[in-house]
């Protein structure tokens, strides 16, 4: 049995040790908004906050894991620098088919957290693992600005 400390609750699943943290959220939790692309590392879709570390969950086993904190994009709304890039997000109509936009909605959300005013560098450095067969990646960084905009300025009835 494993505890996970999964968007602020505990979860005991019944699972091995190697089993990578995706299955367990999708498959155990029932946590599906986090997907599945390549499972190697390479595309960036499976990406949650561990600690606040953008993490590709496909290729880390639940033992990796530990007490650390969890967060998935089913909560990523409910941190400052994620309910931002989510509003941005929705502004900008950044999403086609939507496939890749978790993903890249945590890591866009784990750079505002440690860097409130990216460069242009910085973004494609956080940005660069996480690939979009639909192209909007001229919408993300544009989204991303935006949020990050909305980091230094008040927002109406926030
Ligand atoms: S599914 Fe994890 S990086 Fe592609
Ligand atoms: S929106 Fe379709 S893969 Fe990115």
């Amino acid at each position: 049995m494993v505890t996970l400390k999964i968007n602020g609750e505990d979860h005991t699943v019944d699972v091995s040790p190697d089993m990578p943290l995706l299955w367990v959220l999708r498959d155990v939790v029932g946590l599906t908004g986090t997907k599945f692309g390549c499972g190697m590392a390479l595309c960036g879709a499976c990406t949650v906050h561990v600690d606040g570390m953008p993490t590709r969950s496909c290729v880390t086993p639940v033992s990796a894991v530990g007490e650390k904190k969890i967060t998935t994009i089913e909560a990523i709304g409910e941190t400052p620098s994620g309910k931002k890039v989510q509003r941005a997000w929705l502004d900008l109509e950044v999403v086609q088919c939507g496939y890749c936009q978790s993903g890249q909605i945590m890591s866009a959300s784990a750079l505002l957290a440690s860097h409130p005013n990216p460069t242009d560098a910085d973004i494609d450095a956080a940005m660069a693992g996480n690939l979009c067969r639909c192209g909007t990646y001229p919408r993300i960084r544009a989204a991303i600005k935006q949020a990050a905009q909305s980091e230094s300025t008040p927002i109406k009835g926030a």
